[in-house]
């Protein structure tokens, strides 16, 4: 399976330590953040993998990556995206990659503690439709957020005030080729994004929408509560297989 990285965006929420730099080069205890989800997908056995990009630091993430060989990729692919038009829009990008293929997506600034190859594997089973990982939080209200209607998912609603449970919708998305005729429908929502839940929506409504709760710990690093919660997550987690390699990647290896 083919895997998408999306680190565009301008990460406006740490302002000013993105002033000069991308939120994804940011630290997160003792490497970039970016450094996370690439390691995700290897580890799950992903290798072909593209970073969506953004913003004026983008020529930076291949100063520190480089064609991936620090990650034990024979390459990697990069593309673009101007502004921040959501993060369906920055998937958009990865059309020509994906060529027809089922993709994973993770969001550049999502950090699992669970390894992602059993969900990997489960919708590899059956590649038709979208799957979505869910974890349970106590701040439901900062994310998408499902409401079940008995053991099914009824809605995925956005950053909603009064949340319906406090199941999260995490940055991981499994996704069959239909995703791209989907965004190619999208209009813009009230913050000018395509959003990605209306995305996961438009599955739920082909019937095609299915989900695999995490048992390990998972934050963002978006803000800056969230990005010191992070660095303390990992920082805890010590020597964790997931998450750590054996020696730090560097971009020319
Ligand atoms: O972290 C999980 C949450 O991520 C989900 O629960 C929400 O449903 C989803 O909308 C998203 O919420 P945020 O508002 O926190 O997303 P944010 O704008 O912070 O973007 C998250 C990542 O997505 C960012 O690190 C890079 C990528 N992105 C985002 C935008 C807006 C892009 O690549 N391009 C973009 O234009």
């Amino acid at each position: 399976m083919k895997g998408v990285i999306l680190a565009g965006g301008l990460g406006t929420r740490l302002q000013p330590m993105t002033r000069v730099t991308n939120k994804h080069l940011l630290p997160v205890y003792d490497r970039p953040m970016i450094y996370f989800p690439i390691q995700q997908l290897v580890n799950a056995g992903v290798e072909d993998i593209l970073l969506v990009a953004g913003g004026e630091s983008a020529g930076d993430f291949l100063r520190l990556l480089g064609n991936g060989s620090g990650f034990g990729l024979r390459h990697l692919n990069y593309t673009y995206q101007n502004g921040e038009g959501g993060i369906a829009e920055a998937l958009g990008l990865a059309r020509h990659f994906a060529d027809g293929e089922p993709i994973v997506v993770i969001l550049g600034d999502n950090i699992f503690q669970d390894p992602l190859e059993p969900a990997i594997r489960a919708f590899q089973d059956s590649p038709e439709g979208a799957m979505i990982l869910l974890k349970e939080v106590p701040d439901p209200e900062r994310f998408g957020v499902v409401r079940f209607e008995g053991d099914r998912i009824a809605e995925v609603i956005e950053k909603p005030p009064i949340p319906p449970s406090n199941l999260a919708v995490t940055g991981c998305y499994l996704y069959d080729h239909r995703v791209f005729e989907i965004i190619d429908g999208l209009t813009r929502s009230d913050r000018g994004e395509l959003e990605i839940t209306d995305v996961n929506n438009r599955y739920l409504s082909w019937g095609g929408l299915r989900h695999h709760v995490l048992k390990g710990w998972w934050t963002d690093a978006g803000t800056v509560e969230s990005l010191y919660r992070a660095t303390s997550l990992v920082a805890e987690d010590g020597e964790n297989a997931v998450l750590h390699t054996h020696e730090q990647p560097t971009g020319n290896a």
